[in-house]
């Protein structure tokens, strides 16, 4: 394991599975249809779907194809969430949340560049990809279950459908058009 893997590894889900179905229902509960929140929820649940087909894939081209899917949409959500909400918490008091969020967000971009240097059926491979869903879904749970929520309760109105229309554009240029 590299130094990066056990910093990774050392933030790996404190919480248990329970409290992170606990913290998405409270934010789908926040979350109104085609508002920043919703959209994001969507995007996690994608991205939940594309480690899980990274993970299930028995043939190197079928898991590289996989893992070129999960690269593109942890991008393009990463991308929208830097651009539109993290400076949104950073003015609603959450100047520590915004950073911390940049700094996981870095730091799983890194080492997906990482894994795609390793041999994609080997168990280094599958021990990395572990490190970084692990961090993911730990950073998610954050987002979820305090960050995003306390952003909700605190921005006004004009402030949320400003957020949302710059999470919207910013994905979609990445993403394209009709992916929002
Ligand atoms: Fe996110």
């Amino acid at each position: 394991m590299s130094v990066i893997d056990k910093a990774i590894a050392a933030i790996t889900p404190p919480e248990s599975e329970e409290a992170r179905v606990e913290a998405r229902a409270k934010a789908e509960a926040a979350a109104t249809p085609g508002d920043w929140l919703s959209l994001i929820l969507d995007h996690h649940r994608q991205i939940e779907r594309a480690f899980d087909a990274v993970e299930a894939a028995a043939a190197p081209a079928e898991r590289i194809a996989a893992q070129k899917a999960l690269g593109v949409i942890l991008t393009g959500h990463a991308v929208a969430e830097e651009a539109a909400i993290y400076p949104a918490m950073a003015e609603e008091h959450q100047v520590g949340h915004a950073e911390l969020a940049y700094q996981e967000q870095s730091a799983a971009k890194m080492e997906l560049g990482l894994l795609e240097r390793l041999d994609p059926m080997s168990q280094d491979y599958l021990d990395k990809l572990g490190h970084i869903r692990g961090a993911v879904t730990h950073h998610i749970y954050s987002e979820e279950g305090t960050w995003f929520l306390q952003l909700k309760q605190e921005a006004s109105a004009d402030e949320q459908s400003m957020i949302s229309q710059r999470y919207k554009e910013e994905f979609s240029r990445y993403m394209g058009s009709d992916a929002v």
